[in-house]
């Protein structure tokens, strides 16, 4: 089978997804599928990626999707990619049997690629249109959840009408829930947009930064508790979907919390699995990933994170469709602690798909 493996996007955690799709593309097995690597550039255009495209940070400089490739036409009717070199006539790259969008936040993990790729007929890694948007939606992912039963912690949403009408009933609103608060883009990821606030002054700052990423905003209490994460895969049989072994992750440096530095500078985060937390409540907290993951109806692959409270209760905290996806990410980490490396990963991911 054909597998495009697709990565950057046009959001701001493109360099995450770059990482991603290098550990994909080498842990792919060639000898089973003919493998495409294309790239979005932050422009949006699709191009064929080159041997040129670097996906790793180097010298501290974040990865982007190189342009020098011929640049290709969206996926057609019948999943058949067609790609324009400038000034030449197109060259038919044939159909795609699988789509493997190896991408996060906007445009990328929210359902649009879904849409898009539901549209043209064409056959796509990880979870559909609704579960990807309910999941990137921090404001709908945690009614639906709630809904569901899973405990979750107070916010309040903060509308781009809100804060520019009805700043003070938001700024009481967010002073009820006590300092600090944690302030977030509802659609964004790898921590981007996100601060932390302890008094008015600071919260409008926060919202301001976070509304640079999103018109919608999240003012959540914050949560004093451990953060235990666990990855949920659907299955390839009848059987409901499995659990990982959960795992802890520790910031190591100075960060106050999982900031973008911590999650994609080498060792300022440490991942424990499994957990150590008592066997009934890592059971329970498996059973709640699983819940969350079929609340959304996702498909492939999520990862679900918790705190874990000094009281000993367990807060879902937010579910993540395409999880950081490289070999040392969370979610790959997790299975590999539970029976299942990465190139078996990548590959049950691609059959998923192909079912
Ligand atoms: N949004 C990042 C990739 C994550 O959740 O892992
Ligand atoms: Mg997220």
């Amino acid at each position: 089978p054909r597998v495009a493996v697709v990565f950057g996007g046009r959001n701001s955690e493109h360099a995450v997804s770059l990482m991603g799709a290098g550990s994909v593309l080498d842990a792919i097995d060639r000898t089973k599928y003919e493998v495409i690597p294309i790239g979005i550039a932050q422009d949006g255009r699709w191009v064929l990626a080159t041997g040129s495209q670097r996906f790793a940070i180097e010298a501290g400089e974040l990865p982007v999707v190189d342009t020098s490739g011929a640049a290709l036409a969206l996926p057609a009717d019948g999943g058949s990619l067609v790609a324009y070199d400038p000034g030449s006539i197109p060259v038919e790259l044939g159909s795609v049997d699988v789509v493997f969008p190896v991408m996060h936040g906007p445009f990328a993990e929210d359902g649009t690629i879904q849409g898009l790729l539901e549209m043209a007929g064409v056959r796509y890694v990880g979870s559909g249109v609704l579960a990807s948007a309910v999941g990137m939606d921090k404001a709908y992912m945690k009614t639906v959840m709630a809904a569901a039963g899973l405990p979750v912690g107070r916010y309040v949403v903060v509308r781009d009408r809100d804060w520019r009408l009805d700043r003070d009933r938001v700024l009481k609103e967010a002073e009820e829930l006590g300092w600090p608060v944690f302030v977030k883009p509802a659609r964004a990821g790898s921590s981007q947009g996100i601060s932390k606030a302890h008094d008015r002054a600071s919260l409008e700052a926060s919202v301001e930064a976070a509304r640079a990423h999103d018109p919608k905003v999240l003012i959540e209490a914050a949560i004093v508790g451990r953060e235990i994460e666990c990855a949920v895969l659907e299955s390839l049989g009848d059987d409901p979907p499995a659990a990982s072994r959960p795992g802890e992750v520790q910031v190591q440096g100075g960060q106050a919390f999982f900031d973008f530095e911590a999650k994609y500078y080498p060792d300022q985060m440490s991942l424990t699995v499994p957990a150590d937390i008592p066997a009934e409540v890592a059971e329970e907290l498996r059973a709640m990933a699983v819940r969350a993951f079929e609340t959304l109806e996702c498909e492939g692959l999520a990862r679900v994170d918790f705190f874990y409270t000094a009281e000993g209760k367990l807060i879902f905290n937010e579910i993540n469709t395409m999880p950081g996806f490289t070999s040392l990410s969370v979610a790959p980490q997790l299975w590999a602690a539970s029976g299942l490396d990465y190139p078996a990963l990548v590959d049950r991911l691609v059959q998923l798909a192909l079912r």
